[in-house]
């Protein structure tokens, strides 16, 4: 299929990009490198020995939307595109519905008017909320905490409502849980612009000396070791989610939901500990007061995407750990370090 990936060059949509070059797919990225940079698709592209289209456009720009469908006619979407960051959500939340909200709007009428009713959305497992019920599963109602949380929610809302309004669109809203780690090369990762606000890049960042230690953010949860626990999950086995979501819908009409998660919860300590095997020195850590906005305990039940999609994560956690050091080590900057 010919598809279009909006925010392609991000950490997520780099490595799905790869996964669909290497499926013979051809790719349109689209990207307005607000927090990533082309480097990206360049070893994407060394990766997969393939090229993709690229156009830096911003989904704010209908023209520059109707300008990518009506030059390169994908039969597919696969949105990423959007802003991702909690806090500066509660800071700038206008900012945060304008971009993911009506950026999401402006795709879906281009979408429309080109006859592309096949999409795969970037949701996440935030529209659980502050849920206390594990594992979380699809039918579970959606409560959004935060301004961020609230964009998907919505997005997830309004293709839902566009679904039930024309049978001809095909829809799947993809909830990961907490991606972590590497495409096995190294060649392609996670690089977070300033400060992570996620534990692996911050952990990340400790071990290779560009930050002294890592803040656990509470040590008194209703946990086995008082630190919260996560379904961390391999970005290779999220990318290749994707695939199998867009070949179950280009088959099929209608808005499905499925969580993406391994169905195991690590604790932050369990993180750090793996992590330091991986690189083979002592991630040094200290206790803080907890997260406002942090729940307990998050991990998905990931049966439905097993029974419909015949797909599961099958990475471990010690593979995160291995391939996100070897991403870090070799690129201790991110992008910014070499071609
Ligand atoms: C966070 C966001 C969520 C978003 C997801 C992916 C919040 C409250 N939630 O999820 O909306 O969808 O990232 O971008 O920000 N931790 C530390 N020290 C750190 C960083 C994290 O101890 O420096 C702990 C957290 O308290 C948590 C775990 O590590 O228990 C994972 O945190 P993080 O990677 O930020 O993911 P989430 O909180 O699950």
């Amino acid at each position: 299929m010919r598809i279009l990936v909006t925010g392609g060059t991000g950490y997520i949509g780099s490595h799905t990009t790869l996964e669909l070059l290497q499926a013979g797919h051809d790719v349109v990225v689209m990207d307005n490198l607000a927090n990533s940079s082309t480097e990206s698709l360049n070893r994407v592209q060394e990766l997969s020995g393939r090229t993709a289209s690229f156009v830096q456009a911003d989904l704010l720009d209908p023209q520059a939307l109707e300008a990518i469908f009506a030059e390169h006619s994908p039969e597919a979407v696969i949105h990423f595109a959007g802003l991702k960051a909690v806090g500066e959500s509660v800071a700038k939340p206008l900012h945060y519905y304008r971009n993911n909200v009506a950026g999401t709007l402006n795709l879906l009428a281009a979408m429309d008017r080109h006859d592309v009713r096949t999409i795969v959305f970037s949701s996440s497992a935030t529209v659980y909320g502050a849920s206390e019920e594990v594992p979380l599963v699809e039918d579970m109602p959606m409560d959004a905490v935060n301004p961020y949380g609230r964009t998907k929610e919505q997005i997830e809302d309004i293709l839902a409502d566009l679904g039930a309004s024309d049978e001809r669109w095909s829809i799947a809203l993809l909830r990961y849980f907490n991606p972590v780690g590497a495409h096995e090369s190294g060649r392609i990762g996670e690089d977070p612009t300033g400060v992570p606000n996620n534990l692996l890049p911050f952990v990340a960042q400790v071990a290779v000396g560009r930050r002294e230690k890592v803040m656990v953010f509470g040590n008194d949860y209703n946990t086995p070791d008082g630190t919260g626990v996560r379904d961390y999950i391999h970005v290779m086995d999220l990318a290749a989610g994707h695939l199998a979501a867009l070949d179950y819908i280009a088959a099929r009409k209608g808005v499905k939901r499925w969580n993406l998660g391994t169905g195991n919860g690590s604790s932050v300590l369990e993180v750090l500990a793996a992590f330091s095997k991986a690189a083979g020195k002592d991630v040094p850590y200290e206790f803080a007061p907890r997260r406002p906005g942090d729940a307990a305990v998050s991990y998905a039940d990931p049966s439905a995407a097993r029974a419909e999609l015949g797909w599961s994560a099958g990475r471990s956690l010690d593979d995160m750990c291995r391939d996100h050091w070897n991403w870090q080590k070799q690129n201790p900057q991110g992008y910014a370090t070499q071609a």
